[in-house]
């Protein structure tokens, strides 16, 4: 498998115009699944992953000091997922020293919904800040995102309609392990026990599709299979699957759980489905 890997803004000229996957490398098998993704997309147009650990997206200098970084496995793992270039800048290139780069406007579902906005502050703003810049060096016609990151898709969805236009956003499902713990870059962290515990989080959310009618009833169940697991939440709620803001009738929801364990914190999020819209209405 041939793959280019790109440290400057010169080595990525013949392959602007993609597909791109922006990530901050340790890429495990949801990166892959989403790379595949790209690949099935591009036709025979590039597929770009940036591995970049974003310094100004961080909450605590060490979490990002302890970072997992292995540019060697993610190469391989890259290149059997079909990319055919990993960016890989440094810090200086991205952020080049004595020149500002922007922070776009934040989209309000960025800030209002109270969820990893107010739990991680200055994160979207760092997210947002990387992301535009990728794209400007990039310049991809599609960029996929998780949606096990269900608030940064809706963000980057957000702030791409506005700055870059030119750039589809695309979502990809959640790859779980087997016992439905959400595939996390942090969950390197867990030992034996904390990885048991970790699959109460999945559990939590399909405990809350089984009480459609209310979401304060599918909130409060949820939050039940956390307690009896030993995990608080720091939220656990049924949300507007769009804006993020409360879940009314007649529109897509989604149930959302973040909760710190030893010294990861997890979050994942599933459809709600009540409030779906009746087949046939
Ligand atoms: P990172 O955490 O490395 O994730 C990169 C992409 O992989 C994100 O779009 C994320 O949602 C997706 N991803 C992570 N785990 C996944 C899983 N289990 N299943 C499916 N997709 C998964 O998110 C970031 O990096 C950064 O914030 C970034 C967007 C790169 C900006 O720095």
């Amino acid at each position: 498998m041939r793959i280019t890997v790109a440290r400057t803004p010169a080595d990525l000229e013949a392959f602007r115009g993609g597909v791109v996957v922006p990530t901050m490398g340790a890429l495990h098998a949801g990166h892959g699944a989403l790379i595949e993704h790209a690949s099935r997309l591009a036709g025979d147009s590039p597929v770009v992953a940036t591995i970049f650990v974003n310094p100004t997206q961080f909450n605590e200098s060490r979490d990002f000091d302890t970072y997992p970084r292995d540019l060697e496995h993610d190469l391989a793992l890259a290149a059997g997922a079909g990319a055919t270039c990993v960016f890989a800048p440094d810090v200086d290139t991205v952020y080049p020293a004595g020149r500002d780069v922007p922070v776009p406007d934040l989209p309000p579902v960025a800030t209002e919904p109270g969820l990893e906005d107010a739990h991680r502050p200055g994160h979207f703003q760092g997210v947002c800040q990387v992301v535009a810049r990728l794209f400007d060096l990039t310049s991809p016609t599609r960029a996929l995102f998780g949606e096990k990151d269900w608030q940064q898709l809706a963000v980057v969805r957000a702030m791409a309609r506005a700055t870059h236009p030119g750039t589809e956003i695309v979502g990809s499902p959640t790859v779980r392990e087997a016992g439905g713990l959400a595939m996390s870059s942090r969950n390197q962290r867990l030992g034996a026990a904390d990885r048991r515990r970790a699959s109460a989080i999945s559990a939590a959310l399909a405990e809350a599709s089984r009480w459609p009618s209310s979401t304060r009833d599918a909130e409060a169940n949820a939050r039940r299979v956390l307690l009896e697991n030993d995990l608080e939440a720091e939220y656990c709620v049924i949300r507007d699957a769009e804006t993020l803001l409360e879940a009314s009738p007649g529109r897509p929801a989604r149930a959302l759980i973040a909760a710190p364990l030893g010294d990861a914190r997890l979050i994942d999020n599933a459809p709600w489905p009540g409030f779906a819209i009746p087949a046939g209405a």
